[in-house]
């Protein structure tokens, strides 16, 4: 499958978020924690040379615990700062602030050497589309939150939004485009529905889905589709070819199609229905906690 997206508004994106990064201290930079790599573009780190970064793992209610843990320490040693949250409930802001201080300790101790005092670390969340950049950013400013006025050099229409006494928030947040030079990387996002699905061909997007399944979480077809997938996604044992495991993730989808009694008018197994259904289950977390990648050097997952 051939995934392209390229926005057109890129390069304008690209522009203003150079314009407020000068203006910030900190970038809060959110990726999904399912697809912690696919769910970054590496410019960030051209973009935000200088800054101090820390990264949130969000959405890890519906991420591999192990993985994530994999995650935080390989992110931690690339030296970046990370914290896991789930943006939805709340869980993990709490450690936010401590990280801040960590990240921007540098920063702090000039400032002090400088005899400024409380001058708060001003922050800009960025994140790629549908990473969850808006529900942080009201989650963690809260309701309490006092938005400060228009200062000189901001972008029209952004403010800053006072958090505490030792941090200011940039409300607007800063999208990034994916990276799709990777088709695995499209994928990836694909999968857990970054990409508008009207642009894919949903069948073929799920049956690459299964071939990841099956190979890193086969459990999760068979505890959710029962018997009707049974045999067909259980490993093999035996490397087998793209194209073959291909084959066998149509017949998996045939067995969801039965197990969820979707046919076609003609009494045959409707596919194209089972492929709506798996996708649904598995962006909705019905399949389990599951994250798509592995840290590199833990061997990527094709
Ligand atoms: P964006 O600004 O980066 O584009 O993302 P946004 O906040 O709009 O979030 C995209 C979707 O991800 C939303 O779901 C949101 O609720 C969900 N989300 C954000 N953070 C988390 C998290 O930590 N855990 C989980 N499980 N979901 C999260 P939606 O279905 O598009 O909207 P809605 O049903 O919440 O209204």
């Amino acid at each position: 499958m051939n995934i392209q997206w390229y926005p057109g508004h890129m390069t304008k994106a690209r522009r203003a978020m150079q314009e407020d990064i000068k203006l910030i201290d900190l970038i809060i930079e959110l990726v999904d924690a399912r697809v912690p790599l696919s769910s970054r573009n590496p410019d960030i780190d051209q973009l935000g040379k200088g800054k101090a970064r820390l990264i949130l793992l969000n959405k890890a209610d519906m991420a591999d615990e192990r993985r994530s843990e994999a995650w935080m320490s390989w992110l931690k040693a690339q030296g970046f700062y990370v914290v896991k949250v789930n943006s939805r409930t709340g869980a993990g802001l709490k450690q936010i602030n401590a990280a801040v201080q960590e990240a921007c300790r540098e920063k702090i101790e000039r400032d002090r050497r400088r005899g400024i005092l409380n001058r708060p670390v001003r922050a800009m969340v960025v994140g790629i589309p549908n990473v969850g950049k808006s529900t942080f950013i009201n989650s963690f400013a809260g309701k309490a939150c006092a938005k400060t006025g228009n200062k000189p050099g901001v972008t029209k229409g952004n403010q800053w939004i006072r958090l505490s006494r030792t941090l200011e928030l940039l409300d607007t947040p800063g999208i990034l485009w994916p990276r799709f030079e990777d088709q695995q990387v499209g994928l990836r996002l694909a999968f857990i529905g970054s990409i508008n699905d009207e642009i894919l061909q949903k069948e073929e997007l799920a049956a690459e889905l299964i071939c990841f399944l099956m190979k890193s979480y086969p459990d999760a077809l068979k505890a959710r589709y029962g018997e009707a997938v049974r045999e067909e996604a259980a490993p093999s044992g035996e490397p087998v070819s793209h194209p073959e495991e291909l084959k066998r993730a149509y017949r998996v989808l045939e067995g969801i199609a039965e197990a969820r009694g979707c046919l076609t008018k003609g009494n045959g197994r409707d596919t194209s229905k089972a492929a709506s259904i798996l996708l649904d289950d598995f962006r909705s977390g019905r399949l389990g906690r599951i994250t798509l990648e592995l840290p590199p050097e833990q061997g990527e997952e094709k």
